[in-house]
This record gives structure tokens, sequence and C-alpha cells, in this order.
């Protein structure tokens, strides 16, 4: 098998595309030869040790991948060789083969494209949970979403409106806001050009947002909670901008909101049987077409450095897929 191997995490530079002997599976794990593995957030901090997860040296980046059973461990009963798996594992996606816990294996219908699988989990787990249920979001609500162009903002959009909502989509060009508009937002602001509370108000009425939806942290963090509507819930799901905001907790007490943590990886560790079922929802709403993860792009898995320079360069439109021919 050959993989991209971090042996020293000090930046994407660092990596090596490696040939290594194929491992067998212990009796729990499976070993897979993987179609396509997406980029996450977390894959572009993992290489460089500034994630909170740190794996043991040396470890292959790439968070999410989808593929093929091809050997499995002796105790392994929900999967066979042959079978079609989608694994968020956190390490390993980016190769041509890698071992996975079978736990972390979820079994795909037939027809499922395997770049839409590889493109799936991190995403619409992240915003199910974080929308349906932390949020509790109701159809006759509006919310906002920031980074809305991103990998999880784009899901966001997309649950939002398989839910009924309104969508109010930001993002930082009008290329990013058009392409919202095709993935169903019905409003879009490009918080690059216009004042981000002003444009609320005008899109909400006075309102203001009833739940918003926030990856990015940094400077729209605190205008974006100023305009929250009464009852509001404000979605903490990450910082792409690397910046943690203050916030002056007054601003909860005087629109009666809630500042809402999201952490979807805890949740399916602690809540495995309801995250379980969450997955169940969404692999039926993508067979029913409700959900489809939007792709930018797909390239070669050897060519993994161009397609880090182009997330980092806050260039990617939804997800980035790596794909083996
Ligand atoms: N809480 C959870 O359970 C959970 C789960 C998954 C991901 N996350 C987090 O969610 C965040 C987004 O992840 P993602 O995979 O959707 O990333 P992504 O596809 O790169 O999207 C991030 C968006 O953030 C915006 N952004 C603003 N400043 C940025 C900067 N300096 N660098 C990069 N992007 C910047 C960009 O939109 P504009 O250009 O339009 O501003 C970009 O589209 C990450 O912090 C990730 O760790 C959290």
């Amino acid at each position: 098998m050959k993989v991209w191997l971090c042996e020293n995490p000090i930046g994407v530079e660092a990596l090596n595309w490696r040939e290594l002997p194929d491992p067998t599976p212990s009796p729990t794990e499976v070993f897979i030869k993987i179609q396509a593995a997406s980029l996450n957030f977390p894959d572009l901090l993992i290489v460089q040790n500034k994630y909170q997860m740190k794996p043991p040296l040396p470890f292959v980046p790439g968070s999410e991948f989808a593929g093929t059973v091809v050997a499995i461990g002796d105790e392994v009963k929900h999967l066979k060789v042959g079978q079609a798996v989608a694994c968020l594992s956190g390490t390993g996606g980016f190769g041509t083969h890698t071992l996975a816990p079978a736990s972390l294996c979820i079994p795909l219908p037939e027809n499922f494209d395997p770049v839409d699988a590889a493109a799936f989990i991190m995403i619409y787990a992240t915003s199910y949970h974080a929308l349906v249920d932390r949020a509790q979001l109701k159809a006759s609500e509006t919310v906002l979403v920031l980074g809305a162009a991103g990998g999880v903002g784009s899901s966001a959009i997309q649950i939002a409106k398989a839910m009924g909502a309104t969508v109010i989509a930001a993002a930082s060009s009008q290329e990013k806001c058009d392409f919202c508009l095709k993935l169903g937002a019905d409003k879009t602001i490009n918080y690059s050009e216009v004042n981000l509370r002003e444009k609320l108000k005008e899109l909400t009425n006075g309102k203001g947002p009833d739940v918003i939806y926030d990856p990015v942290g940094g400077e729209f963090t605190e205008p974006a909670f100023r305009s929250i509507a009464w009852r509001g819930r404000y979605l903490v799901v990450g910082f792409a901008a690397g910046t943690i905001p203050n916030l002056p907790i007054n601003l909860a007490l005087l629109k009666g909101a809630s500042l809402v943590g999201v952490f979807w990886g805890d949740f399916a560790k602690r809540e495995p049987e309801n995250n379980a079922a969450m997955m169940k929802t969404l692999i039926q709403w993508y067979v029913d077409k409700k959900i489809k993860p939007p792709i930018d792009s797909t390239m070669p898995m050897d060519q993994l450095f161009q397609a880090y320079s182009k997330m980092s360069s806050r260039a990617v439109m939804g997800k980035l897929v790596m794909v083996n021919q």
C-alpha cells in the first residue's frame, strides 16, 4: 500500500508519499481499499500538531474516507469482505489502503457514490446534531449560517432547508454566496462587503435569526450574537478563522438567548445509539435525494499538497475529495 506519512508534524510539506507493507487486521479491525478521502479542516491542523487529537508518530492523515473491505478481523460481525463502507476514524485516509476499527465503519447501501460517501459523515453528522438535536430548529424559524460555502456550512444549508427553515447564508465573496443560493439558501450576505448587523436587520425585518450556526469564530461572532432573535440559539461549531472570540455574557441575558456548544465527535462517543440512529436518518435522506454533498472538485491521491494549499487558501466551496484511480 502507499500512504502519505507524517513523521514530523511541522506542516504539510513534511509529508512523504511512502510504500508500506500491507498490515493484517487485528480481531476488531478491517483492512480497507480506499476509493476516496475528503479533506476536513482538522486535516489541516493535525499535520501541524495544532489539532486537539495528537496521534502517535508516524501517522497517516486523512480523517474521513470511503472504500471496500478487503480483509477482516476474526471478531467483526457487521461487515464482510467486499462490503462498501464509509469511515471517519480521524487518521488513515490519505493513502491507497488503511486499517480501521470495524466499529467506525458504516456499511453503505448499493449505488452510494464513493466520492459522496467520503464527504458525508463529518459534515452532515455535525450539522444534523447541531441544528436538529442541539438547537431544536423549527420549520418556522430562520437560520444564519456563517462560512456557509465551506464543508460544514454547506451541509448546514441543506439540513436546515430539509427541515423547512429559512436560511440566510453568509460568506466572504459573491461567488461563494451564489454557490449557497444554488444549494438552497433563501438569502445571502457577503460579509466582506456589507455590515453584517445592518444586513441581518434588513433581511429579518428587525427580528434577527432564531438560530446561528458558527463554524468560523473570529470577528463576526460578536456582531452575529448581538443580532440574534429573542430566545435565539447560537451554535458554537468551530473556529476556522483561527481566533476564539470573547463574548460579553450580558448579551445572552438581553435576548433570552442560549450559547450552545456543538461537539459531534464526543456526542458520537458518549451517545453511540443516538448517533447511529442519526446516521441511519442521514443515509436515508441521501437515498431520498434530500441531501447530497456539494463536491468542489476531486484530485488524484498523490496531489495532496495541491489540495491542502487550496483548502488553506479558503478557495474550496463544499468538499474537496482525493481519489485513487
Ligand atoms: N464542532 C464540531 O463537532 C465540528 C465538526 C466538524 C468541523 N468543525 C469545525 O468547523 C470548522 C469548519 O470546518 P470545515 O471542514 O467546514 O472547513 P472549511 O470547509 O475550510 O470551511 C471553513 C470556512 O470558514 C471560513 N473562514 C474564515 N476565515 C478562515 C480562515 N482564516 N481560514 C479558513 N477558513 C476561514 C471560510 O469561509 P469564508 O471564506 O466564506 O469566510 C471557509 O469556507 C473548523 O473549525 C472545524 O474544526 C467542528
